[in-house]
């Protein structure tokens, strides 16, 4: 059951059918609405008619062929029907190919907020290949930049300083080192029992300006500025080396990226990170960095700190 949205299926579908068939599978194929706002229960509601009209059973695979929010959907959709098929992530997006379809969540959204209704689901396969890229807006691929420097901070120096000194290109090695942070962190802990819960870093900020802003600001764009924030923070803090703050800026501005955020108020923002659904307890959580490469959780900052941070931010 291949599951796709028609913007990617109109580039993509026939070839991944063709490959399917002449291996000698029985595909049939179901498209949803493109979009974040069809990322709910309703669609995945339709996705199971389908698959009951397909007649599809617990030997069959649902194979999810299309950015984050395709793969967040047709997998919670796998995860579920008949008690769990097999899933196969077929990513076409930069941000689906480092991050959503790699670690086994899998979700939709409810009026509350995103993600609110989701699961643990692995994928048997992740296929990703760098060559759908070069059909994604630039925008787009911008989005999915942000979460690759984000694991060159968690994890890999080499890849991070390969961006900085000559821009995101090759794609294909690029891709493939960011998996590998996210491979790494998640093997370790598949459950965000703890160490998973670095993978946030730039988030704790980035989904409340995300949220603020009604998502006009893109999520690749939150995390930037969530990325300085947090090294701002952590200078601050004097968890990190003083030039580390200017060279994860520098980075992001040349990818086009933001590192500045307008409009609400410091204690505007911390409101918001203060209602963030993935906050434990009472305290704020923060993902900061040490150096590149090395990143730690932390739930000791003091509201001063990152109203400060925030106000060095923001532009007026
Ligand atoms: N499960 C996780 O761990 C996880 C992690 C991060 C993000 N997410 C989720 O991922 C979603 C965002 O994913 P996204 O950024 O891929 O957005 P998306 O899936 O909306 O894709 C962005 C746009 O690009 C189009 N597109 C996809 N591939 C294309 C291609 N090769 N050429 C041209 N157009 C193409 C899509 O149709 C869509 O219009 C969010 O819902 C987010 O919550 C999940
Ligand atoms: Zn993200």
């Amino acid at each position: 059951m291949l599951v796709t949205n028609p913007t990617v299926a109109t580039l993509y579908a026939a070839p991944v059918t063709e490959s399917l068939e002449t291996a000698g599978f029985v595909v049939k194929a179901c498209t949803v609405p493109d979009g974040e706002a069809h990322k709910t229960l309703d669609t995945v509601r339709m996705l199971y008619d389908r698959f009951i009209e397909a007649g599809l059973d617990r030997s069959g695979v649902v194979l999810a062929l299309g950015g984050g929010v395709i793969g967040d959907m047709a997998g919670f959709a796998a995860a579920t029907y008949l008690r769990g098929v097999a899933l196969v992530q077929v990513p076409t997006t930069l941000l689906a190919m480092v991050d959503s379809s790699v670690g086994g969540k899998v979700a939709v959204d409810h009026p509350w907020g995103k993600n609110l209704v989701g699961a643990f689901k692995q994928p048997e396969l992740v296929l990703a290949d760098p060559g759908t890229l070069t059909t994604l807006p630039g925008h787009e691929f911008a989005n999915g930049l942000a979460e690759t420097i984000k694991a060159g901070i968690l994890g890999d120096p080499e890849m991070f300083h390969q961006i900085e000194a000559h821009g995101p290109a090759p794609a294909s090695w690029i891709v493939e080192r960011a998996i590998s942070v996210k491979v790494a962190v998640v093997e370790e802990d598949p459950y965000e029992r703890g160490r998973r819960a670095t993978l946030n870093l730039g988030h704790t900020f980035g989904h409340a300006l995300e949220r603020l802003s009604d998502y006009a600001l893109s999520h690749g764009a939150g995390v930037a500025i969530g990325l300085v924030a947090a090294a701002r923070l952590a200078t601050r803090l004097g968890a990190c080396e003083p030039e580390l703050a200017a060279r994860i800026e520098g980075v992001l501005s040349r990818l086009g990226l933001p590192t500045t955020y307008r409009g609400h108020t410091p204690a505007q923002v911390w409101q918001a990170m203060s209602t963030d659904k993935k906050r434990r307890g009472k305290t704020l959580r923060f993902v900061l960095p040490r150096a590149i490469g090395d990143a730690f959780v932390t739930d000791q900052v003091a509201q001063a700190d990152v109203l400060a941070i925030l106000d060095s931010l923001r532009e007026t």
